[in-house]
């Protein structure tokens, strides 16, 4: 077999890999059930069109797409959104509001390789419909926050930005762009942070996104750092629509400030995502030392499920990358050093012994402990140095003595403290020792 590899970006999951990457889920799942989402899936493969100017067309760019056997063309995943904008659609009337779902799930996007950016990753994603209502995105930017902070990450490892395409969209039809104009501006503003302020200014000319004179207010608007700053710019403009989306935003952050999170999160207008159907609040999380890509994005995006179908479904959320995330925790020092030890190693004095073991070692087994024994038969010496070095919490020894009288030997491993006990009080005892552990 020599020779094969998996594909580039594709990754093999060795059982510690594996691991890392069950902690990684399982913190994302108890955050997510805390908060009272429900759990659900969607295909991995789907129809093309779901993604075809509905995602954008970065990610249009990236799909593993193709035509199957029955002439369809069809696309893996490259995220949740749309699926699920499809399923929440076709059920919305029967389903109890607010509808709060959560999924973890593997998504495949043809992506250029570089650090934290693979062709098949993970992602949390979290969603609500239904909730019209900054309440819902005070609830997300919480579970994103947990979603990090349960892993022991703090407000020193990582920040949300958070910014508003709504706004963007009202500054630039003020400053006189037409819609087409202001879209490819927010396309090239998603650009600039990789590019500076000089590529920009040459890139959004260059795209016809730049009307004459709207240039420097531009940059001096993406560069808003805070309500008070985002409210002096607007100042100059009075309109009903603004003043109820400025007190949008106080209560997003006085929500998210009564919650004790004030800190996590950053008012940065420079965020607009690359995701086409965004239509309000937009946000990102990254790690404060601004190394690794983002950790996570999302935002509101109100049109999506009646563009696929659906009733006029108000929705906002998120979604939480594995590999970004692996990677934070690893600079940190906070993944987990597994070793997967088991409850119980059975020691056996011989063939006879080994048979009278095998029963008991499978009733430990069916009541849930995890028990394992040499294959082989060795010496008492090897199999406690074995035993010892399964990180076993007890060793159950089955010698010819202990046979002859009808007991076993409980030894704990940590304290050596060793006992007798009749063999059918095992499950039992081994029951009753472990509770403790
Ligand atoms: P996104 O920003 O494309 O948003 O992806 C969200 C997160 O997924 C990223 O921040 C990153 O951690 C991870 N991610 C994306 N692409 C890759 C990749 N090639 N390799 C590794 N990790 C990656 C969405 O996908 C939206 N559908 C999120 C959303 C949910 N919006 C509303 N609901």
């Amino acid at each position: 077999m020599a020779g094969f590899q998996s594909l580039p970006g594709f990754r093999d999951f060795y059982p510690e890999d594996f691991s890392r990457r069950q902690h990684i889920f399982s913190v994302w799942r108890q955050a997510a059930s805390a908060f009272g989402f429900q759990e659900y899936d969607a295909p991995v493969l789907e129809p093309l069109e779901l993604y075809q100017a509905k995602s954008g067309d970065e990610i249009e760019a990236q799909l593993f797409s193709f035509k199957d056997k029955g002439g369809r063309e069809v696309s893996l995943r490259p995220e949740m959104t749309p699926s699920v904008c499809r399923m929440v659609g076709a059920k919305a009337g029967a389903l109890k509001r607010p509808i709060k779902w959560f999924s973890v799930a593997e998504y495949y996007r043809y992506e250029r390789a570089q650090k934290g950016r693979l062709r098949a990753f993970h992602q949390l994603n979290a969603d609500i419909f239904g909730e019209p209502s900054p309440e819902a995105e005070i609830e997300l930017i919480a579970l994103l926050i947990q979603c990090l902070a349960g892993f022991g990450l703090t407000r020193d490892d990582f920040l949300i930005r958070l910014s508003d395409r709504d706004l963007w969209f009202f500054y630039l039809e003020a400053l006189g762009f037409n819609e087409a104009q202001a879209r490819a501006l927010l396309v090239a503003i998603d650009r600039h942070e990789k590019m500076g302020d000089d590529a920009f200014k040459g890139y959004a000319e260059g795209h016809g996104a730049l009307p004459a004179g709207s240039k420097d207010k531009i940059l001096a608007f993406l560069k808003i750092k805070s309500l008070d700053q985002l409210e002096a710019a607007l100042a100059t403009f009075k309109s009903g629509k603004l003043a109820a989306r400025l007190a949008d935003w106080r209560k997003v952050l006085a929500g998210v400030s009564a919650m004790g999170l004030a800190d996590f999160i950053a008012v940065d207008l420079a965020v607009v995502r690359g995701l086409a159907y965004y239509t309000g609040f937009v946000f990102e999380a990254y790690d404060r030392r601004g190394d690794l890509r983002a950790l996570a994005g999302g935002g509101r995006y109100n049109d999506l499920v009646k563009k696929l179908g659906g009733p006029d479904l108000p929705a906002v959320g998120f979604a939480m990358g594995d590999v970004t995330t692996g990677l934070l925790l690893a600079q940190r020092g906070l993944t987990p050093n597994f070793i997967s030890a088991p409850d119980i190693y059975a020691i056996l004095g011989g063939k006879v012994e080994r048979l009278v073991a095998l029963a008991d070692i499978h009733a430990l087994r069916a009541a849930g402990f995890r028990v394992e024994y040499p294959f082989k038969d060795l010496a008492f010496g090897k199999q406690f140095k074995a035993a010892a070095e399964s990180g076993a919490k007890l060793a159950l020894i089955y010698g010819s003595e202990e046979l002859t009288k009808g007991v076993v030997k409980i030894r704990d491993m940590a304290g050596r403290a060793q006992r007798e006990v009749p063999r059918d009080q095992v499950v039992a005892l081994v029951r009753d020792l472990l509770s403790g552990h």
